[in-house]
């Protein structure tokens, strides 16, 4: 009898279990102890983060680092379904103003298997990076390409198209360094076409270099204001192993003002941009067994 009502439930867990693999990059606008201790906006926050396996999330802003561990304590107690764990970058940035980057995901799925950061030295030809793009390379099993890196950057929006093209020069040591193809560049990179002329864009090799191939168009808009329209979040994925598990046209801005039915000023407090999303394939045995 126990045997059976288990076998029931992993056929019921079964058909929870999404039919791919999702990862998002999110720039959730100054979290902080302010918005950790808003229900209203953690409610939010953990319905949008527990679509994802692997969540890019940006402009951490906490020095005590309490606000992330609430997150996830409430993500955790809020899908029961996954164990949610995460990996931080430094408090990154020039003079006062922190933030970090964080990887959100799901220990159950994925597991971390290295991590980096880059532009920390003084003598880095990444030192120019205001904040220093942050990389992890991750392992799942249940996923079409077992092997990735996530190469995660928040660009300062003084010195976008020239960091745009050092991240050229970034991916190319994680290639040298972890021998991997597999890299996906995600995150707010102000790479708006409306603010880089297209004078700037020939100079920028993770544009024109054909091995990089960007999911998010110049026309989409990852922004929540309805009066702005510009496509500052990207993915843009190197490797053609990467490219063939990525599944066709998933690449796309998640509109949470509409998915959880809010107002544009409801949205606002959660952020000013919404997460742009990819979904890869799950490895064939995986599929067999839905
Ligand atoms: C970055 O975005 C801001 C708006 O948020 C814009 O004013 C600025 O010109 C952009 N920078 C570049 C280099 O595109
Ligand atoms: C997001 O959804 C809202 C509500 O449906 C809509 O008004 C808005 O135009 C959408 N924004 C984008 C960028 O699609």
């Amino acid at each position: 009898m126990a045997q059976t009502f288990a076998f029931l439930l992993i056929l019921l867990g079964a058909q929870f279990m999404a039919s791919s693999f999702k990862i998002c990059a999110f720039n959730i606008r100054n979290f902080g102890k302010a918005k950790a201790a808003n229900r209203k906006v953690m409610g939010a926050l953990v319905q949008i983060l527990s679509r994802c396996d692997i969540s890019a999330v940006q402009e951490v802003r906490d020095f005590k680092g309490s606000a992330i561990r609430v997150l996830l304590r409430q993500l955790n107690r809020y899908d029961h379904s996954h164990r949610y764990s995460y990996l931080e970058s430094k408090r990154l940035g020039h003079g006062s103003y922190k933030e970090q980057n964080v990887f959100v995901y799901r220990m159950d799925l994925v597991t971390v298997t290295d991590w980096c950061q880059f532009g920390e030295e003084d003598s880095s030809p990444f030192k120019a990076f205001v904040r220093s793009p942050f990389a992890a390379r991750f392992h799942s099993p249940v996923t079409a390409i077992s092997d990735f890196v996530l190469l995660l950057h928040h660009a300062s929006p003084r010195e976008t198209a020239h960091e745009l093209d050092l991240l050229f020069g970034v991916c190319m040591e994680l290639v040298q360094r972890w021998k991997t193809q597999n890299l996906m560049v995600l995150g707010d990179l102000n790479a708006s076409g409306a603010y880089i002329p297209a004078s700037a864009w020939a100079g920028i090799r993770l544009r024109v270099h054909l091995d990089f191939h960007w999911l998010i168009g110049d026309k989409e808009d990852t922004t929540v204001s309805h009066w702005t329209c510009c496509a500052y979040d990207r993915i843009i994925v190197h490797g053609e192993e990467l490219l063939r598990a990525v599944v066709a046209r998933s690449a796309k801005p998640f509109n949470f003002t509409h998915a959880l039915g809010l107002s544009e000023e409801e949205a606002l407090e959660i952020s000013d941009h919404y997460p742009v999303e990819v979904n890869l394939r799950l490895a064939p045995r995986v599929q067999r067994e839905l």
